[in-house]
């Protein structure tokens, strides 16, 4: 999501710590900032919008100093700003950070209650003040660092400057990366290798729960107790490309294997395993007021979207249409002042989407939005925004934006339910204790790429696939064809199961592969006979099935098979192997994964 980039040594430091946020720019961020260490205190400059802002205020103040942190935000808490941008000073700590800082609320308004005020809407901030505390309780540095460190709950990489410590910076990651490059009489800190690659091939990766403490000639690294740790650097031999898509071959790849990550992001801190329930920040809504949801959306977010229609009938009990961004405002909707209007979009731009948006608005409609850009038109248009902390998607083809947009429907599922009444404590607790095992288990199913690899090249020269499913894995063989089509532009129908002997059924032949999603659950047994049916035409049938369904094996040409969650869940995990499967054969056709022919990332125009 944002990106680090910390230098101590000789030079002047100010142009190669924008030259490395510049190699970081591919990643897309709102704002961008450095601290530079000038004659014991740090200087801070900082600036909303692209890179080249920062360029410009650096080349009028002229900051001087040979230790220097810098950092482009991609924003997760707080919107946009000047203000919100990192780094973040308080007394003598000026910090960058990425990740989710989860208990950062509780820890703000301790200490508002201790007399500290704030500047930005971030979590970060907290973390500068919590480490100033330190310092003035008379801790040294590093010790400051890792007292506040223990107090910290999330997802984080930091790196820290303290006034009047001019020959040191200080690192640590938790559950977001950061590295740390070896020089020659210099030393780098980084989020992300291409931001230093042009500087050092010699990198450490830091792991979870460590610190380093990095001066001109030494890198030492310890855990959080202090226990020093020794580990030698590694010579990194990926070219600069490479680099940026974290040694995946293309962005969608990449993204693809973000999504255990990117869930976690999304639920972690709106879930409470201990009162069973799901929170959507800023947002209350009361079902007793909501006659009707609506949710409207756009391609592969209108998918998400059918799977949201599953997720709050059915825990909520609340009625909910489903529409196209494209079509909404053209049927003279009944939209009505006790509605609901739920727009989802990772853009947060997509002009169908946001003029379905404004109608619903017209019509008195209360709107909540679900999108990954922070402070894009549709959140900014919105009463609530749930955003899913996807970070940000290169790939055209959205991937890691769509499992987070489940996730945050059942999140809002769970949260109407629980106070419609539809949904019990205990019903509530076992969703949320299995939604928390799902990033461990999508883990899982890609580490199973090997498997797919080989389907994929056995159906790489297909004319036509069709996709099938039933209920709530319905709308995921839609996203198994729409992947399948934008990327290897080979033809591609997803189909409710139960339709295809109206119509469908007359393709197949033995030139017809045909994906069937059939995890365990309600619909298995008449899913099963749909691929007898398409078996019996001599098509060939690709199964998605339940790990531990001995059976499904005799009836199907090949299987991949996922964990056996509960249907609430499984469109999760049933993407997935969609996913990677349009990707490899996209790949051995070799068509522009990232780019597809005729697509645009963002669709701005109706
Ligand atoms: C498909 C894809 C598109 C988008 C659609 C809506 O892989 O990415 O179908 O889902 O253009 O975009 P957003 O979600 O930005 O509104």
């Amino acid at each position: 999501m944002c990106g680090i980039v910390g230098y101590i040594g000789k030079q002047p430091c100010v142009d190669l710590l924008i030259g490395g946020l510049r190699r970081l720019e591919y990643r897309g961020y709102d704002s961008a900032g450095v601290a530079i260490m000038d004659g014991g205190t740090t200087r801070i400059l900082r600036s909303q919008g692209k890179l080249n802002n920062l360029t410009k205020l650096v080349a009028q103040e002229k900051p001087v100093g040979t230790l220097g942190i810098g950092h482009t935000r991609w924003a997760t808490h707080g919107r946009p700003s000047e203000q919100n941008a990192h780094p973040h000073k308080y007394g003598s700590a000026a910090v960058v950070h990425n990740g989710i800082i989860e208990n950062h609320a509780q820890l703000r308004s301790q200490l508002q209650s201790a007399g500290h005020k704030f500047s930005s809407e971030t979590d970060t901030e907290i973390v500068a003040h919590l480490i100033d505390d330190e310092i003035k309780a008379g801790k040294g540095a590093e010790a400051a660092v890792r007292a506040t460190l223990a107090k910290l709950e999330g997802a984080y990489a930091i790196c820290v400057l303290i006034d009047g410590v001019s020959d040191t910076m200080i690192a640590a990651r938790h559950d977001a990366p950061l590295i740390v490059g070896v020089g020659d009489g210099e030393n780098y800190v980084a989020s992300d290798v291409p931001a230093i690659l042009n500087l050092t091939r010699d990198m450490i990766f830091l792991e979870e729960g460590e610190i380093a403490t990095v001066t001109t000639e030494q890198i030492a690294i310890s855990d959080l107790a202090g226990n020093p740790i020794d580990r030698p650097p590694q010579r990194i031999l990926w070219d600069a490309m490479m680099a940026e898509k974290g040694g995946h071959k293309h962005f969608m790849l990449k993204e693809i294997h973000e999504q255990p990550r990117a869930v976690t992001d999304t639920i972690r801190d709106r879930l409470s395993p201990s009162k069973a329930d799901a929170y959507i920040d800023g947002f209350e809504a009361d079902p007793a007021n909501v006659r009707k949801l609506f949710l409207v959306a756009c391609g592969t977010s209108w998918h998400a979207a059918l799977v949201g229609k599953f997720l709050i009938e059915s825990l909520a009990k609340i009625p909910v249409e489903v529409d196209l961004g494209s079509e909404f405002r053209y049927r003279d909707p009944l939209v009505t002042d006790s509605d609901l209007f739920v727009a989802i979009s990772q853009s947060g731009e997509t002009a169908d989407t946001l003029a379905a948006l404004r109608e619903a608005k017209r019509k008195g409609a209360r709107v909540l939005s679900v999108v990954n850009v922070v402070g894009s038109t549709i959140s900014r248009e919105s009463d609530g925004t749930v955003y899913t902390h996807a970070g940000p998607e290169i790939g055209v083809a959205s991937t890691k934006a769509f499992t987070t947009q489940l996730s945050a429907l059942i999140l809002l599922a769970i949260h109407l339910g629980r106070r419609s009444g539809a949904l019990d404590e205990a019903r509530a607790g076992e969703l949320i204790t299995d939604l928390l095992q799902i990033p461990e288990q999508m883990k899982s199913v890609l580490d199973h790429e090997a498997t797919i690899n080989v389907i994929a090249r056995r159906y790489a020269t297909a004319r036509d696939f069709l996709y099938l499913g039933r209920g709530i894995n319905y709308p995921i063989a839609l996203e198994g064809a729409l992947k399948l089509k934008e990327i290897s532009y080979i033809h591609a129908e997803g189909y409710p199961a139960g339709e295809m002997k109206h119509g469908p059924i007359a393709l197949i032949d033995e030139q017809m592969p045909v994906i069937v999603l059939a995890p365990r659950g309600s619909g298995y047994e008449k899913i099963i006979s749909n691929l007898s049916e398409v078996r019996a035409r001599e098509g060939k049938v690709i199964a998605i099935a339940s790990r531990g369904d001995a059976s499904i094996g005799d009836l199907v040409d090949d299987l991949i098979q996922i964990p056996d969650v509960r249907p609430e869940l499984q469109p999760l995990l049933t993407v997935l192997p969609l996913q990677l499967l349009a990707y490899r054969i996209a790949d051995i056709r070799g068509t522009d994964v990232d780019q597809p022919r005729n697509l645009a990332k963002s669709v701005t125009v109706e």
